[in-house]
């Protein structure tokens, strides 16, 4: 792999991404930044992708920006960077994507997770956006994606106590889409970026895209916006294909056209 702090895996449609700075519990320091969003981007644009997959370790999904990095930053020069603005494309990725989460999701971490379509946690995962602690707060969306997936009463407490909350917690505010055993966490999400991947790519991506336009607009411009994407699905050779295989009583075959 030509990268230093992440690995990249094929599995015929599905990619698998798993954050490597283990030691540092996979503190996203600026090079992991740099290196998971553009392997994320060119994954993205290519057509034989149908699913990534971001995972960490069993101990850390990841432990949150890199501190040792950040410590000695100034303000403008964060602002003249524009500082973790880069995390923002992976929200813009037209691929599904799903966060496999296990141990420590932590700031940026439990950020990062929530810039992925999908959130299957292990047994073992644990959300917080402890920055407040740091004497910062929340810098790659956390006060915003946080407090639309759970709402404003967890959404402050996390974010003002800085206390973490284990995966049932999580599920049952709304945050992950599942709990798994920690032993089948990777297997689940493989399994689940599959199925994703065998769908029409089309169609897939314009359901990724009705869904978050739920989180930027009113309920009668979203559901105008729908509209407007399902009539369109009936153009695509995928439409006629996946209902005559269900009229036939086939596994339909997509070409993503
Ligand atoms: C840099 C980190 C790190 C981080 C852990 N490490 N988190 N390094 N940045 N965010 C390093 C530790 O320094 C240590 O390195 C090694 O990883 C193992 O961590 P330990 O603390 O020894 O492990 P443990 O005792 O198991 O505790 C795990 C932990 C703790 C509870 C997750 O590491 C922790 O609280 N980490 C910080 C969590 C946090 O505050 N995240 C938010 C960051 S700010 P050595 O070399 O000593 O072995 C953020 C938002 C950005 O993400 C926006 C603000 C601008």
């Amino acid at each position: 792999s030509a990268y230093e702090t992440i690995l990249v895996e094929r599995r015929g449609r599905v990619a698998l991404l798993t954050l490597n700075r283990p030691k540092a519990l996979n503190a996203l320091n600026a090079r992991l930044m740099e290196e998971l969003v553009g392997a994320a981007e060119e994954l993205d644009r290519d057509p034989d992708t149908g699913c990534l997959v971001i995972t960490g370790s069993e101990r850390a999904f990841a432990a949150g920006a890199d501190i040792t990095e950040m410590a000695p930053r100034t303000s403008v020069e964060m602002y003249l960077r524009d500082w973790f603005s880069a995390w923002d494309r992976l929200g813009r990725l037209r691929t599904p994507t799903i966060a496999a989460v296990a141990g420590h999701a932590l700031g940026g971490g439990c950020e990062l997770a929530m810039l992925c379509d999908l959130l299957i946690a292990a047994d073992t995962a644990r959300f917080g956006q402890p920055e407040v602690k740091l004497g910062v707060i929340p810098g790659i969306g956390g006060s915003q994606r946080l407090t639309r997936a759970v709402g404003k009463a967890k959404a402050m407490d996390l974010c003002l106590t800085g206390r973490t909350m284990d995966a049932t917690e999580a599920e049952r505010a709304g945050l992950v889409s599942r709990i798994v055993p920690a032993a089948d966490l990777l297997t689940e999400a493989l399994a689940a970026a599959e199925a994703i991947a065998r769908l029409s790519a089309p169609a897939a991506m314009m359901a990724k895209e009705a869904v978050n336009t739920a989180f930027e607009t009113t309920l009668a411009e979203g559901v105008h916006f729908e509209r407007r994407l399902f009539h369109s699905v009936f153009a695509f050779a995928d439409q006629k294909e996946g209902m005559a295989a269900f009229v036939e009583k086939r596994e339909p075959e997509f070409r993503n056209e």
